[in-house]
């Protein structure tokens, strides 16, 4: 994979909106074919990641150099695999809780699991009677997820035909990418984020230009104005709260984003923790805003695979043409559904999890080799110093049962970031990590 340096030239840029496409109602009318001080240095330039590309002729030469390959055929596989997928590095998922639980050796109720920003609480106990009372599971679910949009439309205040659901918030990542990039075109990722975004403009052909955050983990939307004008990408990809270090977007800066002739997407996966208003309905002013939303933190349902995104009109339309009809499950819609019904219980566990964020944090404060950030989510980003190693420490808890998020890339490598569990998930960290001092 390829990392271009790029100067940051102002040019005139192109405005990506001069035809708009009219607006159409879904389905009814569709066609249906269908650190502080360790980040300044690495974080001060901007680059491009080409999207790996291998010639066809080196599946041959693979074949040739002894791999696999089929006898009467003479072929190798992989030469049916798009080129630029050939060089794919992998997603690293999180270890599944099973596999986790054997290779530690230990029941998984007895595991401090703080590396995945799940929500400890889970879901309220009306899912649960939703998936033990499914009628249905038969029965092909509905395409439109049309009850889960009403409650949606409901908790939001924006209108179901400007909401989408989808397998997660990834999934409706993907599909954007899908419906916005040609193989070649680029988008804006703003380090250190999401690596998502990263992952899925690979998949889908794109480059990546990378303007990276301040060393406060702030936007540089100067640079960003800049890189628009001079690489004229497609869109740009931002998250408030940040993952991984829990930073918000202010109004000006994101206004200033939207002015620039790019589709913007804003992913509020943790907008819940932060105080602070979604800016879904902010769809209905800015034609180039997309804002993406999951029930994996608010509702505890990461492993149902529930997101949900606000789209203006002239653009939901073409992803309700190219997702997967039965994208959302029978299983995923009725326990959204359920889940939104108990309000009350979704605001109990956010205000426990914002004040344990806060109890987390000035424990961590107190560690000798942690330097943790402010946060406006359920995880908390610390830097580690004093001489210890950050992936030892991950290392180090991993064994004791404790599981925290170490970064391989070398923007974090001396970073962890630690999901805010239940109060004694955090009694049973700071014990452990007392054993390191
Ligand atoms: C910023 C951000 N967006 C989206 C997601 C994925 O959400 P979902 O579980 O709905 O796919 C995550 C998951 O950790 C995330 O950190």
């Amino acid at each position: 994979m390829g990392v271009i340096e790029l100067c940051c030239n102002t040019a005139s840029s192109a405005s990506l909106f001069v035809d708009k496409p009219k607006p159409i109602c879904p389905f009814s009318q569709r066609n249906r074919q269908s650190s502080r001080s360790k980040r300044g240095g690495l974080l001060s330039s901007i680059s491009i990641m080409a999207s790996s590309t291998v010639p066809a002729s080196a599946a041959v030469n693979e074949k040739e150099d002894g791999k696999q390959g089929n006898c009467s055929l003479n072929i190798s596989g992989d030469s049916f695999i798009r080129p630029h997928l050939r060089k794919l590095k992998p997603y690293q998922p999180i270890l599944p809780f099973e596999v986790l639980s054997a290779r530690l050796g230990r029941k998984p109720e007895d595991i401090v699991k703080l590396d995945a920003n799940e929500n400890p609480y889970g879901p309220p106990p009306e899912v649960f009677e939703a998936l033990g009372a499914m009628k249905f599971p038969y029965i092909y679910p509905d395409p439109e997820s049309r009850r889960l949009r009403a409650a949606l439309a409901e908790d939001s205040g924006l209108e179901s035909e400007h909401i989408l659901v989808g397998c997660g918030a990834d999934e409706l990542i993907d599909l954007i990418m899908r419906c916005v990039l040609e193989p070649g075109d680029k988008i804006v990722d703003c380090p250190p984020t999401f690596t998502m975004y990263e992952f899925d403009a690979a998949v889908n052909g794109a480059s990546v230009v990378k303007v990276p955050r301040k060393s406060d983990f702030s936007l540089d939307v100067e640079r960003i104005a800049q890189v628009v004008a001079q690489e004229k990408p497609k869109c740009i990809f931002l998250t408030s709260p940040n993952n991984p270090d829990g930073s918000i977007i202010g109004d000006d800066a994101l206004l200033k984003i939207l002015d620039l002739p790019l589709l913007v997407v804003l992913d509020e996966a943790y907008i819940e923790f932060s105080g602070l208003e979604s800016r879904m309905r902010w769809v209905k002013k800015h034609e180039n805003l997309i804002v993406l939303r999951t029930f994996s933190k608010r509702a505890g349902l990461a492993g149902l695979r529930v997101g949900y995104g606000a789209f203006p009109l002239s653009i939901i339309e073409y992803l309700w043409r190219a997702k997967q009809p039965y994208n959302v499950s029978v299983a995923a819609e009725v326990s959204a559904c359920a889940a939104l019904k108990n309000s009350a219980y979704l605001e109990e566990v956010k205000v426990a999890l914002v004040q344990e964020r806060e109890r987390l944090y000035k424990l961590l404060k107190e560690v000798p080799f942690l330097i943790p950030y402010p946060s406006y989510s359920n995880f908390i980003l610390c830097e580690v110093t004093s001489g210890m190693d950050a992936k030892k420490l991950k290392e180090d808890l991993s064994k004791m049962g404790v599981m925290i998020r170490h970064y391989n890339n070398k923007e974090l490598s001396g970073y962890v970031r630690v999901s805010v569990g239940k109060p004694e998930q955090t009694d049973a960290l700071m014990k452990c990590l007392k054993c390191l001092f």
